[in-house]
Formats: C-alpha cells, structure tokens, sequence
C-alpha cells in the first residue's frame, strides 16, 4: 500500500520515509539532515550544500540560491564502459532514468535509480557525533555482460563565508592537497571572515577539511578548469571525456573536490564505495575521520546508530487518531523539521540562515519539552546570555562570530519568560529559575529568574500614555517595521502575549516567594486587560496596532489589511477577551480570514506599500506576512479554537495547515508534503495557494504543539498531566502515549456520545479518578520515575 500517494510520491507505511517517485518535482522537495554540530541538505535531484556550526558563515561547500535549477551540489558521475554518463543523484547530468525513487528518511536519504543495466543506491548521512558525512553508493550490475565504471565525484568547496560571491578574492587563500595513502583530498584556507579579538579577515579558517573514500581511487582532481574545462559545464565536464583526471593540487586554483575510482562488476555483482566528507578540527583528526570509514562495518555501525538516536527521541510521544496526516505529521515529521531543521540546522533552501532568531529557537525549542525538556533549559540559558543587562535583547546572533543585530523589535525580550514558563509546567523544576548565566555586555552572572524578569520588566517600560504596549520596530511580525519607530505606535497583540506572561509569571513569582512582584504583575496583568478591551476594540473585532501618528491600521477604518489574526487569536490565548468576545472574535476569524489553505495574517492584503507600516506592505499581495498564510501564526488559530471548545474548527483548521493536506494538490502547493510551509500564497496571488519557505522557523512546533496539546488535549500543568481533549465530534476514540516527568502514560480516550469535548470519567490504573481542573478537563496525577500507567478518559456531557 502506498500511504497518501499523489503523481510525485508517497509516505512509507510507518511514515518514517517520504518516497520521491520523480526527480522532477514542481520545486525541490529536500532533506534537511543536522547532528547538531554539522550538516547537510539534500534535495531529490541530488543537490544540496554541507556546513559545520552555522550555514552561512561556515558552509563547506559552495550553494546559490536558485530554486528553479538546483543545481548546486555535491555529485557522483558514472561513465561506463561504453561512454554513458549519468549520475547517481540526477543532477548534474539529468540522465533519463529507467527508474527512480529519492527516500527522504529520519537523519538520512536514499537515491535509487537504474540506468543503462546498472542500479545504482545512493544512502546519505551523518554519523551521531562526527563533524562530517557519509555517502555509501552501492552499484550493481543487471546485464550479463561484465562492465567497466569509472566514478567521478565532484563539488567545489567553500570553506567559510556563503554565498562565495567574491571568489576570486577567495579562492586565493585556499590550498588542497591529496594523501595518497589515505585515498583523501584535503582543503584548508588561511583567511575567515569571522573576527576574532586580534581582528576581523585576519584569522585562518579553523579547520580541515577532508573528502576521501574506502577505495583506492585511480585519479583525482581539485581544480575547476582541469575538471569543468574552460567555459565548461557540470553537465559534461571535459575530465569525463579523458582518460585520466589531471590532478592539480595546491594553491592558485578555484578549488573543488574529485576522487576518481574505476569498478568492474561481473554480472549480478554488486560492490559498495564509502564516501566521506567533513569539516575536522584539524588534520590529524581529518586522517583518522576518513580512515575510520574506510570500513564498511563502522558506516554500518554508524548508520544504525543514527537511526537509533532518531528512535529514541521519536518514541518519546506518539499519538494514534483516526487521522494519518496528523499521525504522522506528530509522531515523525513536525518534531524531525523542528530539531533537525530548526534548532540543529536553521537552514534550508528558502533561507540559508545560520543564525541564532532570539525568539525564533526559543519556541522551536518547545518542541523538546516532551522529548528531553533539559534540552529547552539548554536553548533557555543560551538564549539569557544574549541578554543586555537592561533586559533587552539581540534579534538574532551569529554563532561563531557572536555578532548580533539590536533593533527595536518589541516582543523579542518577552520569548525567554514565555518559554520558561513553558519549562516550568512542563517539569516542575522551578530550582531553574536559579541557574545563573551571564548577560552580552556584563559578565556577572544572574540567576534565570532575574533574567526573565528583567525582560518583562523592561517590557513593562515601554507603554503608551493611554496604557498599549509601544510596537517599535514590530512586533511579532518583522513585517510591521516601521509602525513605530519613533517609540509611538502601540501593538495590540503585544498587549496579550504581555498579559498572558504577566499572569503567568505572577504565579512564578508566588511560588518563588516573591509575593511583591507577583501582586504587582497581577495588578498590572487586570489593568493592561481593561486597557486592551476598551482602547483596542475595534467594534467587531481587535484592532493591530497604531502608527507613531496614531492613525490606527488593521482596523474596519482601513482599505487594506482592515483584519488581523493575532490580535484575535491571542485576546483567547491569553484570557483577554471575556467569554462572549472571544467567541465573537474567533467568528471574525473564521468569517474574514479562513480560507481553504487556513486562515491569512491579514486581509485584504495590501496592494500599496506603506512606509509607515513596513516591508510587509511591500511584498506582492498575498505573499507571506502580506495577507498569506503565514503557518506559524495560524497554528495559533487552532489553539484558539480548542480553547473556545470548538473541536471541529479546530482540527478543520489543523488539517488545512497540515502540509500532507495541502500536498494533495502538488502542482498548486509546490512544496514539499512532509514538512510546514513558512507561507501559502493568499487570495490576491496569482499563485494562490503555492507553499514557499518550507522547513521554515516556527511553524513545526506550534502545529505540533497544537495538535497534541490543544486537540488531543494531552497537557502539562503544574499539578499534573491534563486531559483535556478538544476533538472532531465524529472521532469515536485515539490514543497518546508521552512521558511525563520520566514516568510513562497511555492514554485512551473514547467518545461515545460523539462530543467535541468534555471529560466524563478519568480512570487511571483501572481505578477512578476525580481531580477537576476546569469545567470540561481533568488532571492525571505525578507518578515516580519510571513507571508505567494507563488512562482511560470517557468525553460526554455533563
Ligand atoms: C519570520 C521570523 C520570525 C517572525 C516571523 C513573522 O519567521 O523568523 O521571527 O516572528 O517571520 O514576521
């Protein structure tokens, strides 16, 4: 059976593989494959670009972005014996095929094709804790004559900055060698462009790189001109039309990488070549690297201990409902692009990245909470020591340079108490709140509480003169750049994230008998609540925001982007809106910006562009943050949905988010099926409905988050573990199993009377259980370490 089959592929029955059937997808459809340290993309043509620490400032090998040719990348050519010449991806050559499937896996792909009688599999990934990758190529013959190969690989290395637009400056810091004995090519270069304290460009990039393989090759080459020929191209390279690979070495070169290696295979024989490609810390590590896998059985080894790790941190939560591209979105493929592609990688083909966002890792980082908690405490105390003593914060930082961009973006700051207290449920730890870390600009550390208040508190000095937060330089949205430059523009949805965290961090503050702080917070939390109800009304609905001028935008009194989701969406997240208005503006959601592709950031969006709202205004209409689906932020309509108890919207709005969904209709969505969208094109697009930015910051774990928590209903809360299930009415049961506090819990819930939701009876360990939290949901107790229990919940009304 072919789980979820369209024309360009399928998912594997236990959804652990997306199953490219064609090499020509409508854009490339791509892995994103990180240990944590290094990592690598590959796209299902083969393509893709490698790095060490941080994409940009330390890619290993050259990439440009373009979408359309893909055509960057690390390849292997094949040439038999009669002068064909194909590759084992596709690209460059773009050989016809006579079958072809591209495996996209959990920490690795498989390129599988067959071409003129030789088949040929292409596995590609990292070892767990090894700054390098592994191409293990396995060829076999199908004829019955015997055949010649000759194996070319070929990219052109980077060694630091990308894109490498200044190559010829570049090139000429670099050197290659070749160690015979070892089957290796080696690259270093004497110049980086990350300062250190002696100075900027005056520093030797600090590694070595390595790219060797397990058989002795015949040839190899490091020079662009000796392989490409002059004014060649990738697709035939002139050294494939010789004999024999010249191989140049040395400096004064534009310097790539190709390891020559000649096979016969008899009929029905199939032999295997282990490739390696890695950024080492220096060159003795680079020679025992490459040695160590000149050994099958440790690429095996390695291999299987990657699919371990990956086991492991899957396993820790699984969810089974009648529904499998939520399945299998929640078990495998929203946690995968959340770690991997976000919190490890922060790359993909959309936005090469590298850096640090402050708010963008925090809440990807969430998505640990259920898996390994210690890890978001981890992303926490990175996060506070880039914190300025005043509380504010970087907007993003580089990793490895720590050159970081302050701006007046309002919200950053707030992102390390919101997660915090995310932590905080989730573990009970609150002994974290007295883990000290330092700030950017003041070595003497402080506690994690005080870092978290510092960042309200600053928060808190930045108000209008009528009682709105002030927007600066945007809020949430980058988007809104320029609303309030002058420190005059106020941000409605700034106004409940705040509420939200001050209510949140009273009760912080009670429980760390910081009784002063907490009834102020409280006092402040009711005062910002009236506020926003009276000032920010807009007579149906949440206005967004005000200019520096006061002219008020994202309200009924404008032409363009009149209506605004998180303003809506987050007046019920964070207990602004009373009961009849949030359902009031929820209506508003559902009636104005609820499209089939799920719910816009705004609409209609603006056709003009405003100076004084921002670059948003200036994208096309209907792209991204302009009146397009922007995921991450309707995820947050979900949670909305399921905290009004509407179960049905809330999964209809969850499943059209879900990219397996949107997938469906691949020539329109475009994007890969099995990873979140940064944005789907809005109405006023020509392209309505195309998905863009694909593994994209933000998205994963909030959709995720949004499903477990808020449909399934399976959530921490400082008393215990809560059930409580927001859910389609037509569902008749499902189950979660997650680890709460290192104790195990499946939990079945059955819904005989066809309820969106609502808890009956709680049976816990076969006994009944009665501990009520609110009105619709109950709380399954704290178990000791280790141990084992089943839940039973039976939803009904009362
Ligand atoms: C991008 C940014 C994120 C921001 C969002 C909305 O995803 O990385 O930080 O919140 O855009 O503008």
């Amino acid at each position: 059976m072919k789980l979820l089959k369209t024309s360009y592929g399928h998912f594997s029955k236990d959804g652990r593989e997306f199953i490219v059937a064609t090499p020509r997808t409508p854009r490339p459809w791509i892995n994103v494959i990180s240990n944590g340290d290094y990592g690598m993309t590959v796209s299902q043509t083969g393509s893709g670009y490698s790095w060490r620490t941080h994409a940009q400032l330390n890619r290993l090998t050259r990439w440009d972005q373009d979408l359309i040719k893909d055509e960057w990348g690390k390849y292997i050519y094949i040439r038999d014996e009669r002068d064909n010449v194909w590759s084992a991806g596709w690209k460059p050559v773009c050989a016809e095929p006579d079958s072809y499937r591209c495996r996209h896996g959990i920490g690795y792909s498989i390129i599988e094709s067959s071409n003129h009688g030789i088949e040929t599999e292409l596995l590609v990934f990292l070892p767990n804790d090894e700054p390098m990758e592994i191409w293990k190529l396995t060829l076999r013959n199908t004829t019955k004559r015997s055949r010649v190969l000759d194996l070319f690989t070929f990219f052109e290395w980077a060694l630091g900055q990308s894109p490498d637009w200044h190559r010829e400056f570049h090139k000429s810091f670099m050197k290659t060698d070749f160690d015979t004995k070892k089957n290796t090519i080696l690259a270093v270069k004497r110049l980086w462009e990350v300062p250190t304290s002696r100075g900027h460009w005056n520093t030797d990039w600090p590694y070595v790189a390595f790219h060797s393989v397990d058989v002795k090759p015949v040839s190899f080459e490091t020079d662009k001109e000796s392989f490409l020929g002059m004014y060649g191209n990738q697709a035939h390279p002139s050294a494939l039309r010789e004999k024999r690979l010249k191989q140049r070495k040395g400096n004064s070169i534009d310097p790539i990488g190709s390891l020559q290696n000649r096979i016969t295979l008899k009929p029905n024989e199939e032999k295997t070549l282990c490739y390696t490609l890695g950024c080492a810390d220096s060159k003795e590590q680079a020679s025992t690297l490459a040695r160590k896998y000149h050994s099958l059985t440790k690429v095996q080894e390695a291999f299987e201990a990657v699919q371990q790790r990956w086991t492991a941190i899957l396993n820790t939560v699984d969810v089974s409902t009648p529904d499998d591209p939520m399945n299998i979105m929640e078990n495998v493929w929203l946690k995968y692009q959340a770690i991997s592609g976000r919190i490890w990688g922060r790359t993909a083909y959309y936005q090469t990245g590298g850096a640090y966002g402050f708010r963008d890792q925090l809440q990807d980082s969430q998505l640990w909470l259920v898996i390994d908690p210690e890890r978001t405490k981890v992303q926490l105390k990175l996060h506070a020591r880039h914190q300025f003593k005043d509380g504010t914060v970087y907007h993003w930082w580089h990793p490895l340079s720590e050159i970081g961009l302050k701006n007046q973006i309002s919200d950053n700051l707030l992102w390390l108490p919101f997660v915090m207290y995310a932590y905080l449920e989730e573990t009970n730890d609150f002994s974290a709140l007295n883990e000290r870390e330092a700030f950017v600009d003041y070595p003497e550390p402080a506690t994690m509480y005080d870092h978290c208040v510092r960042a309200i508190d600053k928060a808190l000095e930045r108000f209008s003169p009528r009682g709105l937060p002030l927007i600066g330089a945007g809020d949430w949205n980058d988007g809104l750049s320029a609303v309030g430059l002058e420190m005059k523009g106020e941000s409605v949805w700034l106004g409940h994230f705040i509420h939200r965290i001050l209510r949140d961090f009273a009760t912080v503050a009670e429980f760390t008998n910081d009784a002063q702080r907490a009834e102020n917070y409280r006092n402040r939390a009711q005062k910002l609540r009236d506020v926003l109800n009276a000032e920010a009304w807009d007579g149906e609905y949440y206005f967004g925001a005000t200019k520096d001028s006061g002219e008020k935008i994202g309200s009924s009194v404008n032409d363009e982007g009149s209506v605004w989701l998180n303003p809506q969406t987050w007046a019920v997240i964070a207990g602004v809106a009373d009961n009849e208005r949030a359902h009031q503006v929820i209506d508003v959601v559902e009636k104005r910006l609820e499209k089939k592709i799920g719910p816009l950031l705004l609409s209609p969006a603006y056709s003009k562009s405003d100076a004084e709202v921002g670059y948003l205004t200036r994208y096309s209409p209907g792209m991204r943050e302009n009146g397009g689906v922007y995921t991450h932020a309707s995820t947050w309509a979900v949670i909305a949905e399921a905290m009004l108890g509407r179960g049905d919207a809330a999964f209809r709005i969850y499943s059209k988010l879900n990219p397996i969904n949107r997938g469906k209709n691949p020539e329109t969505y475009v994007a890969e099926p099995y990873v979140t969208s940064g944005n789907i094109e809005g109405p006023e697009s020509a392209f309505f409905g195309r998905g863009g930015w694909s593994w994209y910051t933000g998205s994963a774990t909030w959709l995720f988050k949004a499903g477990l928590e808020w449909i399934l209903g399976i959530r921490p809360t400082f008393e215990g573990l809560l059930v409580d299930p927001c859910i389609p009415k037509k569902w008749n049961t499902y189950t979660v199993r997650r680890t709460f506090r290192g104790a195990q819990y499946t939990i079945e819930v059955r819904n005989p009377a066809h309820v969106n939701c609502g808890v009956l009876e709680l049976w816990v360990d076969g006994n009944r259980h009665c501990m009520t939290k609110g009105p619709r949901n109950k709380v399954v107790p704290q178990f000791d370490v280790g141990t084992k229990h089943s839940v039973l919940a039976i939803l009904g009304k009362e």
